[in-house]
């Protein structure tokens, strides 16, 4: 029997909180593996103060809702939300938040959000998923220094969320040809 943030008994719901600018094959693993562990995971774009956003929260959230639906993973949502975090864990009636650790460099960061979180709210448990070893190196800050500099993408993130970015470097000129060639935006086809 699961009590929450809220205290009571309840599905056991989590949150997977982060910028997802964009969503990686790395960060689509966590998910997966949440869901098959938990009865509902809410996958939330949430506001870091720290980062300046590439892809605004909403065409973040739809690129998300797109890949969540392709994977057929029946029990995620996805959501945004501009606030605390522990506020919304509270607001949904979240037992936890669920985060990937990929290696020794997250851990800092994470034990002081997980840390904080839990003083704010007492209740709310922070939850790491040990990265897969085929994505260890992969961040979305990786995924968009390299998209932008020409380097290959295509097995960094899904299908779809590498055509959105293709889009994005190339302003969607591609599509009439008028604009940056593949060769030119540095994103190679699959
Ligand atoms: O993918 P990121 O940028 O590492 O995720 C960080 C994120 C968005 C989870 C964190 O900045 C966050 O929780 N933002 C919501 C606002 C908040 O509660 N900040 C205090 C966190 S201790």
């Amino acid at each position: 029997m699961n009590r929450g943030a809220n205290g009571g008994n309840r599905m056991k719901t989590v949150v997977c909180p982060g910028s997802f600018d964009p969503i990686t094959n790395g960060h689509m693993d966590i998910i997966q593996r949440a869901s098959g562990i938990f009865d509902r995971v809410i996958v939330l774009v949430a506001a870091n103060q720290e980062k300046r956003g590439f892809f605004t929260p909403p065409e973040r959230v739809e690129m998300i809702r797109r890949v969540v639906a392709e994977a057929g993973l029946q029990n995620v949502t996805v959501d945004s939300d501009e606030g605390l975090l522990v506020n919304y864990i509270q607001r949904v009636g979240a037992c936890a938040i669920v985060k990937g650790l990929r290696a020794v460099s997250d851990f800092e960061y994470e034990f002081q959000m997980s840390l904080t979180n839990h003083k704010l709210l007492p209740a709310c448990e922070t939850i790491f998923f040990t990265t897969s070893a085929r994505n260890m190196y992969l961040s979305s800050s990786i995924v968009r220094q390299v998209g932008k500099l020409g380097g290959d993408i295509a097995e960094f993130v899904p299908a779809c969320v590498y055509q959105q970015i293709r889009q994005k470097l190339t302003g969607g000129k591609e599509q009439n040809e008028g604009g940056l060639t593949d060769e030119k935006s540095g994103i190679h086809p699959q």
